[in-house]
């Protein structure tokens, strides 16, 4: 065959397609969440193997172990105990509580790891959703706000370099960025959870933190959280989300789930010029683990393979359960 082109020839050998590579992942790119808890026991995570509630020690041994891999940013989550939950979760600004204590304990014991913090009621909320349910099932937008701005100033005070908004209210990123303005902590950013979708993915994290919505008494307690998480069939209201999080002061913007939301990650990186982070959620990190027990695919190619699609639809950033298996693979490849 006469053929001018041959896409074949770039192909041939590992140095020409390394050469030729277009993307690639580092131990940087991810953000490594981690689960705590009061407790004095380690406890694994059934649905998400290999991930477990840290009691305090433990989450500092295992974060200098993801400094050692190269990863750079941790999210923390708490598990907080039924007792201290109450309709308006006002645990999430105490100051003494497990999530304060713990970024205290590490930005003493590893002052150059960023990080990260999760803002939102969930898993202080006996209702288990993400902002204070009225006595007629309606999640309130702006007596929400309030709450969460104390949290973020908490968190703040207590040492934390990125802020993250999980909630999905309407003007949180902008009125958290004005409270921290006023507390004087305007070096601290914002990575918000601009394109939250309401998912089936998030399973498993809400087994971990024992946070998904429930209903205790005669309150009607909306069994989802479609009323402030983005409905799946859309795209275009992800851009109107973006561009509200870029004016609000958004320093980072998120798109989450990662996997069935590429092209939304796709979308974002053209409408925007802000750094965005894909989380690659609990329930995709299960599917993995789940098969790869069974033998039914090669955990270290999928997992690889599926980071690296994150930064090719566009991502900077991933925040992902297998950070320091996937740090720890690349190191091994060099
Ligand atoms: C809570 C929050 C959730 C996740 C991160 N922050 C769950 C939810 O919205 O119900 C999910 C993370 C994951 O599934 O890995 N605001």
């Amino acid at each position: 065959m006469e053929l001018t082109y041959r896409p074949r020839r770039l192909r041939r050998t590992p140095a020409l397609r390394s050469m030729v590579r277009e993307n690639s992942l580092a131990a940087s790119d991810f953000i490594y969440p981690l689960f705590v808890h009061e407790g004095n026991d380690i406890e694994q995570i059934v649905a998400m193997p290999g991930a477990n509630r840290w009691t305090l020690d433990g989450l500092v041994e295992e974060v200098i172990r993801a400094w050692n891999l190269g990863i750079r940013c941790v999210v923390l989550f708490p598990k907080v105990d039924d007792a201290l939950k109450t309709e308006a979760g006002e645990e999430c600004f105490n100051e003494n509580g497990l999530i304060p204590k713990a970024i205290r304990r590490l930005k003493k014991e590893l002052p150059e790891m960023t990080i990260m913090t999760d803002v939102a009621l969930d898993p202080y909320s006996i209702d288990g959703h993400d902002g204070i349910v009225s006595a007629e099932g309606i999640v309130l937008n702006d007596e929400t706000i309030e709450n969460l701005c104390k949290q973020a100033i908490v968190q703040a005070e207590a040492g934390a370099d990125l802020i993250g908004p999980s909630d999905m209210m309407d003007g949180r990123v902008g009125a958290i960025r004005e409270s921290l303005d006023d507390e004087g902590f305007e070096n601290v950013g914002i990575i918000s959870y601009t394109a939250k979708y309401s998912s089936a993915y998030y399973g498993p994290f809400r087994e971990a933190l024992d946070s998904a919505p429930r209903s205790l008494n005669e309150k009607p307690i909306p069994k989802d959280k479609s009323t402030y998480q983005m409905d799946p069939a859309n795209a275009r209201e992800a851009i109107t989300e973006a561009q509200l999080d870029e004016q609000e002061g958004s320093d980072i913007l998120m798109v989450k789930p990662g996997l069935a939301y590429l092209d939304i990650i796709y979308r974002l990186r053209q409408e925007s010029e802000l750094p965005i982070a894909a989380y690659n959620v609990s329930g995709e990190y299960s599917m993995i683990k789940a098969a790869a027990e069974k033998g039914w695919i090669d955990e270290r190619s999928v997992v690889l393979e599926t980071l690296l699609s994150f930064k090719r639809a566009g991502a900077d950033l991933i925040l992902t359960y297998h950070a320091c298996d996937a740090a720890a693979w690349l190191k091994k490849v060099e």
